[in-house]
């Protein structure tokens, strides 16, 4: 027989040291997940998604354009829809919005708000953004809407990672 014999303290000491390591293994992996995320969304920069919409029916007016994609989240597959409102510019260049709000994340509408028209309007705490995104200042959002990449290919519009906004 074995000199080695676990005393009951020792094999309580074991299995509390295993069980809490375990459990704060659980608790940690979220968080390094939740920290490292950015990072590889970030450098997944370049999948596009393509939309339905062709570009040469694009105007100067803003059109609501959905695109759905399935997205893998660790083993979990879910079919998402996300909403951009694109139109061209003066220049002929594309814009493509994020319709989340800058203030606490509703979804914007374009021209909505009869008392603003030619706006994008926030219903939640009536916020207002002019066409190009940009936050009209005495509402509450502070900064102007994210914007989306986007790339062209066989005429259609292929749309791609949120990006802080930018000059068109
Ligand atoms: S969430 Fe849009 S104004 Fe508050």
């Amino acid at each position: 027989m074995s000199k080695h014999r676990v005393s009951r303290r020792q094999f309580l000491n074991y299995t509390l040291t295993g069980v809490g390591g375990f459990m704060a293994a659980g608790m940690l992996m979220p968080m390094l997940r939740f920290a490292v995320d950015p990072v590889l969304e970030a450098s997944a920069g370049g999948n596009f998604v393509a939309t339905k919409q062709k570009v040469a029916d694009l105007t100067d007016k803003p059109t609501r354009v959905n695109f759905s994609f399935t997205q893998k989240d660790a083993w979990y597959e879910s079919d998402v829809t996300n909403i951009a409102w694109v139109y061209k510019n003066n220049d002929g260049k594309i814009v493509a919005l994020n319709p989340t709000c800058k203030h606490l994340g509703c979804t914007v509408d374009w021209n909505t708000n009869k008392d603003h028209p030619n706006q994008f309007f926030c219903p939640c705490h009536f916020g207002r953004y002019t066409k190009d995104g940009t936050n009209v200042p005495g509402t509450p959002p502070l900064k102007p809407l994210d914007m989306y990449e986007y790339k062209v290919k066989d005429g259609i519009l292929y749309l791609g990672a949120v990006v802080p906004h930018k000059e068109a």
